[in-house]
């Protein structure tokens, strides 16, 4: 239960606070003087303060201070019977969450307490999630609590120990680079170099040439000697990116480097020794590759020695919070906006999604909300409409302060236009198909596309009945 602190020397300002915050569910603290209020702040355990700036002997702005000293995350909210421009400007430069003018509307003063306590709430629950992801739940840059993530750091840490070969597996955006960086950073061979090279990002020659180097003159172009990437590796630890890409004439090439740790450079005779750990990932099925021709069944199980598949993000939805705080921290750094929080409307909405771009895509989002939100608090409107769409974007208080009615019907009449409209883009405007894909009778789709005057996107099937 979220504790209040109201410090005001008259006795009916204090009754008035004290029935109206404990109907609202709040425990209430009081105290008649600033020393008496200081004094409880010291003893911790309050959440809100709310204090007169006018007290005999040491006022308000006494107990704002001691109060930011002790904890600078416990809103303060002032109240003054003068509306003293400057008084209250120096509060809000103490770090005063608010001030409040005397004599206030209920409703306001409700509003302004409702919103400095959710802020509170929010950044307890970021700092509880701060210290889950720097204790127990990240190895190297990799950030995950869920069973699924806590065994593949067990697993890395087994692995780093031995200079086997890793196959990691899973789909886009999932960390495998990460997962690579993490076992070479947990080896031996940390000091050594980590290299890598995209099978399906270059034309065959140039693969091999930057795999294997080449011999001056074995092809036009190659002037001088050149060591391979793998050579320039040695001790060390080499990442074989995509490798459900790679042409076969490479994946032959490889699978010596596998069996021999030798291979020869392009148009070179001498064979040349590595002590490499080779470690090699994609987000294809390679057995299925293998089925369709295109992977050769004896390279796949000398890559296979140990497989380290890491689960799509939807399938650890856990693991999004601390995910989504770091990546807040990194970019809030990044754009000048340290210490950044979200609602936790926002976080529900992230932790919903589906992710299809797994934490890639995760990250890419919380970039654009920090760069777009206006305050220090990211909402769910600062998130691409695909995440936010999930409820119909509908507001937890939606009549607020105001207590002013809602057009429930306008509101629906709109979601409903925008339903159409989208069904019709999505059916290349064809009404039947588009009917459809709302779950509605062709003959009611083409009325209310009629009753809304949606009729530029209709095509030609329209005449049908
Ligand atoms: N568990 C995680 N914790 C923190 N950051 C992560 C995590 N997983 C992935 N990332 C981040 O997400 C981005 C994508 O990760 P990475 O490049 O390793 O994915 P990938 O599986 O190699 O993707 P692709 O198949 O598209 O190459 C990177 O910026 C990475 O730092
Ligand atoms: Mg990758």
């Amino acid at each position: 239960m979220l504790t209040v602190l109201v410090a005001d020397d008259e006795r009916s300002m204090q009754e008035f606070f004290e029935v109206m915050l404990v109907r609202e569910g709040y425990q209430v603290s009081l105290a008649s003087t600033s020393e008496e209020a200081i004094g409880k702040i010291e003893r911790r355990g309050i959440d809100l303060v709310i204090t007169d700036i006018n007290m005999p002997k040491a006022t308000g702005m006494a107990v704002l201070k001691r109060s930011m000293e002790v904890d600078p995350d416990v809103p303060v909210i002032m109240i003054t019977a003068f509306a003293t421009t400057d008084t209250a400007v120096e509060a809000m430069k103490i770090g005063a969450y608010d001030y409040i003018t005397k004599p206030f509307r209920v409703d306001e003063i409700k509003l302004v307490i409702a919103k400095a306590l959710e802020r509170r709430t929010d950044k307890t629950e970021l700092k509880r999630l701060k210290d889950e992801v720097s204790r127990a739940y990240s190895l190297g840059n990799i950030i995950g609590k869920s069973e699924h993530m806590q065994s593949l750091f067990r697993m890395i840490k087994k692995v780093a120990a031995s200079s086997s070969t890793v196959l990691v597996t899973g789909e886009s955006g999932t960390g495998k680079e990460l997962v690579a960086k993490a076992i070479h950073a947990a080896s031996d061979r940390r000091d050594m170099p980590f290299l890598s090279i995209n099978c399906g990002a270059m034309p065959e020659q140039l693969l091999e040439s930057e795999l294997f180097g080449h011999q001056r003159g074995s092809f036009t172009g190659a002037v001088g000697d050149k060591k391979g990437l793998l050579e320039v590796a040695d001790k060390g630890t080499f990442l074989l990116d995509e490798v459900g890409e790679a042409p076969m004439s490479v994946q032959v090439k490889m699978l010596r480097v596998l069996q021999e740790r030798e291979f020869k450079r392009v148009g070179g005779v001498q064979d040349i020794k590595v002590d490499v750990r080779i470690i090699a990932a994609t987000n294809k099925n390679l057995e299925d590759e293998i089925k369709a021709g295109r992977f050769r069944e004896d390279f796949f199980y000398r890559l296979n020695i140990i497989p380290l598949h890491i689960p799509p993000l939807r399938e650890r939805r856990e693991d999004i919070p601390l995910i989504v705080i770091k990546f807040i921290e990194k970019y809030g750094l990044e754009n000048g906006k340290k210490g950044m929080t979200l609602s936790s409307e926002t976080m529900e909405l992230l932790e919903r999604h589906q992710w299809r771009g797994n934490v890639r895509e995760l990250e890419n989002v919380i970039e654009r909300a920090v760069v777009l939100a206006n305050g220090m608090k990211i909402t769910p409107e600062n998130l691409p409409d695909e995440i936010r769409g999930g409820d119909g974007g509908v507001a937890q208080d939606p009549w607020g302060a105001s207590g002013a009615g809602v057009d429930l019907e306008g509101m629906l009449t709109e979601m409903e236009k925008k339903y159409l409209v989208m069904a019709l883009q999505k059916a290349d405007g064809l009404k039947r198909e588009a009917a459809k894909l709302v779950n509605m009778s062709f003959r009611s789709f083409r009325y209310k596309v009629k009753k809304y005057g949606i009729e530029d996107q209709e095509k030609d099937d329209d005449e049908e009945v």
